[in-house]
């Protein structure tokens, strides 16, 4: 028999679980931004039904009516939810790996050199996702500078959402995660756990004394008072329209001294953003 070749739908065209028009779509996206900065695009309809409608289904609300009138409420821990469904954390370790190269080559190796270990180093990893960012600038540190539990470096990793902070804090990754690393690096910074067929990978408990991890929204008052010798904001911004940039950049500089450096992700800049940084390298800023 001649095998039946199913029709994909257009999204338009299928049928939604639950209806969902521009007023909706239109409600949410501001509210994100107000909450998170985020400026949803036209374009991110599909996403926003998509992973709002797990809430739904989740709360058991029939329309995306009865859901923005629990948001209006002001139930605190589903904004929360709500923040968590809608932000995309992509990461992955070493990515833009040329940033922990220069950490390692102008920053770290000369401290090293120099002997400065009663020097104050403090690196912000300032949107870590589930965490492979700030786990990637520990295995900097620990590969440049071997005792480095006897010097004052440390590293606060933060982000908006709080499922993926946790599983951040928890360090445990699936085997792909970890596709591509150097071998010598996994044996040295992972275990490795096998459980009902599944293999994991666990970083090594070392880093609790390295790094801490803490909930911080970046559109709000940042609680801490620096100064901050490395700043990571890589694949944030994006998200934030020109004058929320401004706004954040204004705030962050204040917990700058001259020379620190502030790294960002492959597609953002602070070109008319920020003129309190100058750009040496690639995606790669420092403090005026
Ligand atoms: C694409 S990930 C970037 C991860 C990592 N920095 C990297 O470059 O691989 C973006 C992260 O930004 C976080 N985020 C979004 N809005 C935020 C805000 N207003 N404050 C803090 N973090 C935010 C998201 O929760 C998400 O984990």
């Amino acid at each position: 028999m001649k095998p039946q070749i199913a029709s994909i739908p257009e999204p338009e065209a299928r049928t939604r679980e639950f209806e969902f028009n521009d007023a909706d779509f239109q409600a949410l996206r501001t509210l994100v931004k107000q909450m998170t900065g985020i400026n949803l695009a036209e374009s991110k309809r599909e996403l926003v039904y998509g992973r709002v409608s797990r809430r739904l289904r989740a709360l058991n609300l029939t329309s995306f009516g009865a859901y923005r009138q629990l948001l209006q409420s002001g139930d605190g821990s589903e904004l929360v939810a709500f923040c968590n469904a809608l932000t995309t954390n992509l990461t992955a370790f070493f990515r833009e790996s040329h940033h922990f190269d220069y950490l390692r080559d102008e920053v770290l190796t000369p401290l090293r050199e120099a002997g400065r270990r009663r020097d104050r180093i403090r690196i912000w990893s300032s949107a870590c996702s589930s965490g492979e960012e700030p786990y990637s600038i520990a295995m900097t540190i620990a590969e440049t500078i071997p005792d480095w539990a006897q010097w004052d470096i440390k590293i606060l990793a933060t982000d908006l959402d709080s499922d993926i902070l946790a599983r951040a804090q928890r360090g445990r990754y699936a085997a792909d995660r970890l596709r591509g690393m150097d071998p010598g690096r996994v044996g040295k910074f992972f275990k490795e756990i096998k459980e009902g067929g599944e293999t994991s990978y666990q970083i090594t408990p070392e880093f609790e004394r390295l790094i801490t991890f803490k909930q911080i929204n970046l559109m709000h008052d940042l609680p801490m008072t620096g100064p901050l010798n490395v700043i990571f904001c890589r694949n944030v911004i994006i998200y934030f329209d020109k004058e929320t940039q401004r706004e954040l950049f204004t705030r962050i500089a204040r917990l700058q001294r001259p020379s620190h450096l502030l790294f960002l992700g492959h597609s953002e800049t602070l070109f008319k953003v920020s003129d309190e940084y100058s750009l040496i390298g690639k995606t790669i800023y420092r403090r005026c």
